[in-house]
């Protein structure tokens, strides 16, 4: 079935307060973004209370200027969408409050979507709105369209998450399964810590993408370990095998290579020079790519080259054995670090000779945005799935 709807989608889950308007899961008419980089740069990282403050204080002018960008008011929209969880509880609070008194106040549906879902969507949306150019047919129906085959499988790696979905879809509704996840921290996050503490500021991700590809991959060896778990009797089989692949080949563990990357420094006596590092950074109110590489040595671009290189080799590796054994025919890279230049080639690269199809959002929808919650939210429109007044924000709410 298909139908025409025009979503406000609204996100405020960590340090970026978006708002964004959809049609019918596949058309970008607004996209805006604040991004609140410069508040917690000085902190080295998301610090919570400021992230509500600011939140706060955006969403207003943010919904505002997504509804001028779409050329519509308030009545034009069919329904406001907004990110339940996860994320920080206080964010998400300030976002869903609004939500649900704007959707009152105006009277329309109300549709609660799951961030990482969102993640997904991001590229169902530009793989759909690419469709949409290439055949110019409206109303169609989009599955066909897009000739997307499934099982799906979708890396989700961002600031909080580094999780691997099996995505299936049984007429307009979307079901989810983990099949691995982080242990520890999450490979955005060790981009962030590592970051900072090579006094390279907050956050980590694009800085180390821009300063990465000026080392020598090959100057310093990081070693994953092996990740097992216990397997668990008295299941049937499928479950069993689930668990034994969960568990022994898909699950990630970052903060290793954090602290071996903390021990180089230690050994390598580079404290002084990352001091000197962070003050001359804290002096540059936007500092650009060139500020970073100038107050860079070859140790340390080095050093950037070779964690980035294993990062991605570790997501790479197990993300494709995780698509072997499980069969899948499609797969899908999002969330912030799938912004990363190298893990985007080394994933294409590597897919592509595995003879496996991968989709990346475009890298403005990789990293948080509320297009992607729009998009989430319409199947849920279809479905009539809307969320009840009270429903409230889930800081760890799990994806299904
Ligand atoms: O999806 P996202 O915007 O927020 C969360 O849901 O967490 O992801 C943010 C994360 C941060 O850790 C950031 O450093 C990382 O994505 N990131 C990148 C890049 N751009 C953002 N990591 C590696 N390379 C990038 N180009
Ligand atoms: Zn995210």
């Amino acid at each position: 079935m298909n139908c025409m709807a025009l979503i406000l989608g609204i996100e405020t889950s960590c340090d970026e307060t978006a708002a964004a308007v959809v049609r019918s899961g596949e058309r970008v008419i607004s996209n805006i973004v604040s991004s609140q980089y410069a508040v917690h740069r000085p902190y080295g990282g998301v610090v919570p209370e400021l992230a509500s403050r600011e939140h706060l204080r955006n969403i207003v002018p943010v919904v505002r200027a997504a509804l001028e960008a779409a050329k519509i008011d308030y009545v034009g929209i069919d329904a406001v969408a907004v990110t339940q969880g996860p994320g920080l509880a206080g964010a998400l609070l300030v976002g869903v409050s609004y939500a649900k008194a704007l959707a009152f106040a105006v009277g329309k549906p109300l549709i609660a979507v799951n961030h990482l879902e969102g993640h997904i969507h991001a590229v169902l949306l530009e793989r759909l709105q690419q469709a949409r150019s290439a055949t110019s047919v409206e109303g169609a129906d989009a599955a066909a369209e897009d000739g997307l085959r499934f099982p799906v499988l979708a890396l989700v790696v961002s600031g909080g998450h580094t999780h691997l979905y099996l995505a299936e879809r049984q007429h307009e509704s979307w079901t989810y399964r983990n099949i691995g996840k982080t242990r520890d921290d999450a490979a955005g996050e060790a981009f962030d810590k590592v970051a900072k503490l090579l006094g390279l500021g907050y956050p980590g991700g694009p800085v180390i993408d821009q300063l990465a590809k000026h080392g020598d991959v090959r100057a310093v060896k990081f070693t994953f370990a092996q990740i097992k778990s216990p397997q668990r009797d008295g299941k049937d089989n499928d479950q069993k095998k689930d668990q034994q692949l969960a568990g022994e080949r898909f699950d990630f563990s970052f903060s290793g290579i954090k602290t071996a990357v903390l021990r180089y420094v230690e050994t390598h006596a580079m404290q002084p020079q990352i001091e000197a590092r962070r003050s001359a950074l804290a002096a540059v109110a936007n500092p650009k790519p060139d500020d970073y590489l100038a107050l860079c040595d070859r140790q340390t671009l080095d050093l950037v080259a070779s964690f980035q290189r294993a990062v991605v080799e570790d997501l790479v590796v197990k993300t494709l054995a995780a698509a072997q054994a499980y069969e899948v025919e499609t797969l899908f890279v999002t969330g912030g670090v799938a912004a990363n230049r190298e893990l985007r080639a080394t994933f294409e690269e590597s897919a592509m000779r595995a003879g496996l199809p991968v989709s990346f959002p475009s890298r403005p929808l990789s990293t948080d945005n509320a297009a992607m919650i729009a998009a989430a939210a319409y199947p849920r429109f279809l479905a009539r799935d809307f969320a009840s007044g009270d429903f409230s924000a889930e800081a760890g709410l799990a994806l299904r």
